[in-house]
């Protein structure tokens, strides 16, 4: 059993393989936070809730409710009432007041878990996921709350949701609504959280908590590239094999907030949901508004144990998609190769030079349909430009599988060009306020598609280009942010629903094409990494990581991405140098093994490469598949990290049965003197040993893990190489 009730404590215990979170009801019926942390083996009791301690009110010497309110740690603080901390849901009358108080109603605890109506959401098979659902309510606003707990007990990984219904007669705003919220004591926490811009996605960065509010957000109309739904409270000794660790994710792909708030007190309430920003849902009897899903992972030892949790619960319990646990063809994309400059011919050529060299995929981007030859024009007319593409789309395709390639194809279903017939036609399809020149972000506006006709034409447009012909992989791009942020169709009152609106109408496009398409491959993307969250994994089991494709900017994206996500999702390809973002020349050998931690693929003219550069790729396809299976499916151990030294960066993945273990090491900078670096390495079984496949020698895997392993001679900077260590 994961979730016990004792009902005389009125304490509820959910326990996971390693960890334990406990919560317990006030005598008001308050629902509290008691404890996040390592298993407790026995039963938990409820005096950390402090009922009795509540703070000193001269005046009134002895608990007084808004002193109380201020400081009991609830599982969902409500606004309005007394706890001036920051509030998990705000519910606005029909007078126009604010104020909502919840106390518990009633619970169910069963097998299993439901799904979250209209958004991606983590799912799992009875005796994998076990569910608590805390129904609360406000009997004055005629408000029902469903605070709802799912416990993955051998990913060591709690979800939450929560979902309200009006129940009353009178139309209610919900204002504010989060996801999730942990109040705890401060542990001297530091904060990690990821930033980033274009092209420098997901940086890692951390800090101390200092007194106030700490957070991340976007109001982008996306995950984005600058902040991340994620954070992470660590304590200061925290590495990545020791110290705990409170981490939240989102499976969201719109405007979010992750925040630490040390307090007064000294404690630290940890919340994530929607931006409230900007958003205001009217609720009207009868209606229910369900919030996205926060993902809880608590470490006892260190940062890599989250990641490792995060991993395995993306993997087996959020992506479906059939190559999931499948290899993903190789494939060759044209964008860096031509961008908007090719036709039949040259990517047939493109095509027939790759296959030589063991490429299994083309994809071509963007550039094929409407009159479009740069950024400036027709998105929306998703028709194929014969001109470019003579004899049309489904004559290249066949030729290319005559070739012996899958084909794979750029669509950015969500956009609309001013300069497009689509837009001539539908002016009042793109989001904008009536009055006001929209701002144009990359030359193009953003569909309204929280508008149910939208959403049926930008199917089609999709539906039909696959139905054209044996297309086997789609890349949807997203390349701008939504502002202006107007519906024509939505009336004055909802307005502030569009920018959720609008994430669910990416979420029903999605659904609507892996279901008609559930052998697609599926490669989400936005501007690069802008949209490389849980939500889009749902419906992708890779995403575009950064259009950055040096594999030293690389070392840094990946590292930050890898914290969370697993390999297996991350979109990398090998690419030309001198590098088109950043101008550095690394060596070829280097970018295929840093693409190999990733889904691994080429962004470059093969036809322009020399022999031996066609010999490298030749090899590092090779290597490829030899070690795909591992790198999908193992464990992530990260052993180094150049973001952190200047100089190296290392990282493994062993066989969840430590059968093998691939280690990466990249020499980033060279230094003078520097003979060799010794590492502990790590994912290793300490009672065997291994055999290095490259030398023949023997190590101990307990050596190579106290001990360590010397990597020596390298000669130059980013200069990178493989270990392969297989158990004897
Ligand atoms: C985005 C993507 C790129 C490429 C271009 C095409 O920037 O991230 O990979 O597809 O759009 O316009």
């Amino acid at each position: 059993m994961a979730i016990t009730y004792n009902e005389s404590g009125k304490i509820f215990k959910l326990d996971t393989a390693d960890t334990t979170y406990v919560i317990g009801l006030s005598s008001e019926g308050y629902v509290g936070h008691i404890y996040y942390g390592d298993r407790l083996a026995k039963e938990a009791d409820n005096y950390l809730l402090r009922m009795e301690e509540a703070p000193f009110t001269p005046s009134v010497n002895k608990r007084e409710k808004s002193a109380f309110l201020d400081f009991f740690p609830m599982e969902l603080p409500t606004g309005g009432i007394g706890d001036y901390r920051e509030s998990c849901l705000n519910i606005r009358n029909e007078e126009g007041r604010m104020g909502c108080e919840l106390t518990y109603a009633s619970h169910e605890i069963y097998k299993g878990k439901n799904k979250l109506a209209g958004l991606p959401a983590s799912f799992g098979k009875e005796g994998e996921v076990e569910t608590l659902d805390i129904t609360c309510r406000d009997e004055i606003l005629g408000l029902e709350a469903v605070l709802s707990y799912s416990v993955f007990e051998k990913e060591n990984v709690i979800t939450r949701n929560v979902r309200v219904a009006n129940t009353g007669s009178q139309t209610l705003k919900v204002e504010k609504i989060y996801s999730a919220c942990l109040d705890m004591d401060n542990e001297n926490f530091q904060m990690i959280s990821l930033h980033g811009s274009w092209a420098r996605e997901r940086q890692i960065q951390r800090g101390p908590l200092h007194y106030g509010k700490q957070r991340v957000s976007s109001l982008r109309g996306e995950s984005s590239h600058q902040e991340h739904p994620f954070i992470a409270l660590v304590t200061p000794e925290t590495t990545q094999q020791q110290g705990r660790v409170y981490a939240m994710n989102f499976i969201y792909s719109g405007n979010f907030t992750a925040q630490a708030e040390l307090t007064q007190f000294d404690s630290v309430r940890m919340t994530m949901g929607i931006n409230s920003e900007e958003f205001c849902w009217i609720l009207d009897p009868g209606e229910e508004f369900q919030a996205p899903e926060a993902v809880l992972v608590y470490s006892g030892e260190g940062l890599g144990k989250m990641t490792r949790s995060f991993h395995g619960f993306y993997r087996d319990h959020l992506i479906r998609s059939a190559y999931n646990h499948k290899k993903r063809p190789i494939l060759i994309n044209n964008w860096e190769a031509t961008y908007f400059d090719f036709n039949t011919d040259k990517l047939l050529d493109i095509a027939r030079t790759a296959k030589a060299d063991g490429i299994e995929m083309l994809v071509m981007d963007d550039g094929w349909f409407g009159k479009r030859n740069s950024d400036n024009c027709s998105l929306g007319d998703w028709t194929v430009n014969e001109e470019k593409i003579t004899g049309g789309l489904k004559h290249l395709v066949d030729e290319v599988n005559k070739i012996g390639l899958k084909f794979g194809i750029w669509m950015e279903p969500e956009m609309i060009s001013p300069d497009s017939e689509l837009y001539r036609a539908h002016p009042d399809w793109a989001i904008q306020i009536p009055g006001r020149e929209a701002t144009q972000s990359r030359q193009q506006y953003v569909l309204d598609i929280s508008r149910p006709e939208i959403r049926d034409y930008v199917y089609g447009c999709i539906s039909k280009v696959l139905h054209s012909a044996n297309i086997e992989y789609v890349k949807w791009d997203m390349n701008r942010q939504l502002c202006d942020m107007g519906s024509i169709w939505l009336g004055r009152e909802n307005q502030q629903e569009l920018f959720h609106r609008y994430v669910l109408g990416v979420y029903e496009l999605q659904e609507r094409l892996v279901r008609e398409f559930p052998d697609l491959l599926l490669e989400n993307c936005s501007g690069g990494g802008a949209r490389f969250d849980p939500g889009m994994l749902y419906y992708s089991p890779q995403i575009w990581c950064s259009d950055d494709t040096d594999a030293v900017e690389r070392l840094r994206i990946q590292e930050g991405t890898a914290l969370i996500y697993p390999l297996s999702a991350m979109g990398a390809h090998v690419s030309v140098c001198p590098n088109h973002t950043v101008g550095r020349v690394t060596p070829f050998e280097t970018r295929g093994h840093v693409a190999l931690a990733g889904t691994f693929g080429y962004e470059l003219d093969i036809t322009k490469l020399s022999e031996e550069e066609h010999k490298i790729v030749q090899e590092q396809t090779k290597m490829y598949h030899k070690y795909h299976d591992l790198v999908r499916e193992g464990d992530y151990y990260r052993i180094a990290s150049y973001r952190e030294n200047h100089y190296y960066d290392c990282w493994a993945v062993a066989a969840k049965d430590k059968s093998e273990v691939l280690v990466t090491y990249v020499q980033v900078l060279a230094a003078a003197n520097m003979h060799s670096r010794k590492l502990r390495l790590d994912g290793f079984d300490a009672t065997a040993d291994y055999r290095l496949e490259e030398t023949g020698k023997v190590y101990t895997g307990e050596m190579l893990m106290k001990a360590g392993f010397l990597f020596k001679d390298f000669w130059g900077d980013a200069k990178s190489r493989l270990y392969h260590f297989v158990r004897v």
